[in-house]
């Protein structure tokens, strides 16, 4: 392995992370990631590997858990029931009685609603230039998700701010200030969370929440903690990826120049998969070794961690015909947007038919659609989205 070093709030990465992914993958599938302190891997077979390899995991391995910082209880309370940070057999559980309220049936049953959403949405949209990720990339999948789990709409704003200020720790930038905020956030939703439910099992009604109070396998049970930390999970993880996923995906078709055939009921699966390949909301997550294990010519020991860059993954030429091209008409196979494996994307089937739903609607309100400013990427590995979208309509 190689020793690489590039700060991850690198403005220059910030912009455009890919030439510094594929300098990597050409010098090997796995390097030690200075800044990080730790091995990544950049390849495609390495990455897909890791994402399935048994011998690795998210859970912090017992002798490293520690009880963290007083003034971050509530946010790592929230996190301590959430499936995305357990192993089997906790993950096991948690995902199975989750998928039990989260069918495909439900999922498929929203359509309707997110198309009436979007017309409303792009009906409303100003003559002036105006930013689309606010007007629209946010708005489609926050009161999707909202309506989903059965959280009032005008929810949304308050729902987007606690999001923003929990996941901000996930991200390079972190400071302590984000770990108040967090902490906050994290209190004030499992609060919110708590009188809701408490609402929902004496009144159930026809949405996710109470799925999830009267979701039962083999007689085991969602506890009230549990349901806390599925239900933020659910209500950050189902919209923060999709917002960028949207308007990563607008960028690159204003730019590149769109193709009326990729919005086409035979072209727009293939476009949503090109757009997640090409340019995903989320790059990289990290892998516990739970054992000594040799891979890619590296013996990891039990704690040591590892990247797994899902945004060099996608764009690897060993995987992949010329990878840096944007592409919606090629056939829709290498993708690591929605990992692998155990923790494999839960609402990949829902940001899939938002987008393919979203694109569609956006371009035949908008087919003039232009950029009106240079669009910018946050400072905000490891996700990638913009800071804002300026579009004008003529
Ligand atoms: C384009 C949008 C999205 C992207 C790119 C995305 C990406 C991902 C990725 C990469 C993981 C796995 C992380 C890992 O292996 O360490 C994941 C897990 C997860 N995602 Fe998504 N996601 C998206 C949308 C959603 C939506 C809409 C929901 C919910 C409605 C959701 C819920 C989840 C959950 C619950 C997990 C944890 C699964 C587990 O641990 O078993 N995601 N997502």
């Amino acid at each position: 392995m190689k020793t690489l070093t590039q700060s991850p709030t690198d403005p220059a990465f910030v912009q455009d992370p890919y030439p510094f992914y594929a300098a990597a993958r050409a010098d090997g599938q796995m390097h030690h990631w200075q800044d990080y302190g730790m091995a990544a891997a950049f390849g495609h077979s390495a990455v897909h590997m890791l994402l399935r390899d048994r011998r690795f995991g998210r859970e912090v391995p017992q002798e490293l858990r520690t009880e963290g910082p007083a003034h971050l209880a509530p946010f790592l309370a929230a996190e301590a029931h959430s499936m995305l940070d357990a192993e089997p057999p906790r993950h096991t559980r948690l995902r199975k009685l989750v998928l039990r309220a989260f069918t495909s049936r439900e999922i498929a049953a929203l359509a309707p609603g997110i198309r009436d959403l979007c017309r409303q949405l792009t009906g409303a949209f100003p003559d002036q230039p105006f930013d689309l990720l606010d007007a629209y990339c946010t708005q489609v999948p926050v009161i999707t998700i909202c309506r989903l789990l059965g959280v009032p709409e005008e929810m949304a704003p308050q729902l987007l701010d606690w999001s923003h200020r929990m996941v901000a720790m996930y991200q390079a930038a972190r400071t302590e200030a984000t770990e108040h905020a967090a902490a906050q956030a994290a209190q004030d939703f499992t609060d919110f969370l708590r009188g809701y439910i408490d609402d929902r099992r004496d009144d159930p009604r026809d949405d996710l929440i109470t799925r999830l109070i009267a979701a039962e396998e083999e007689g085991d049970k969602l506890s009230t903690d549990e349901l806390i930390g599925t239900c933020i999970l659910l209500l950050n993880a189902g919209h923060e990826a999709t917002v960028h996923a949207l308007g990563n995906g607008v960028k690159t078709m204003l730019q590149q120049g769109w193709q009326p055939e990729w919005l086409a009921p035979e072209g727009i699966e293939g476009l949503v998969e090109e757009i997640l390949r090409f340019d995903p909301p989320l790059h990289m997550f990290t892998r516990y070794a739970y054992e000594e294990a040799e891979v890619f010519g590296h013996t990891f020991q039990r704690g040591e961690q590892v990247a797994l860059l899902l945004g060099a993954a996608n764009r690897d030429p060993a995987a992949l015909d010329d990878p840096e091209r944007f592409d919606p008409s090629r056939p829709p196979k290498v993708n690591k947007s929605f990992g692998g494996g155990l923790h494999f994307c839960v609402g990949a089937p829902l940001a899939r038919l938002e987008m393919q739903i979203a694109l569609p609607i956006l371009f035949e309100h908008c087919p003039d659609l232009k950029l009106a400013a240079e669009p910018e990427y946050s400072n905000s590995y490891h996700f990638h989205g913009l800071t804002q979208l300026l579009v004008t309509r003529s």
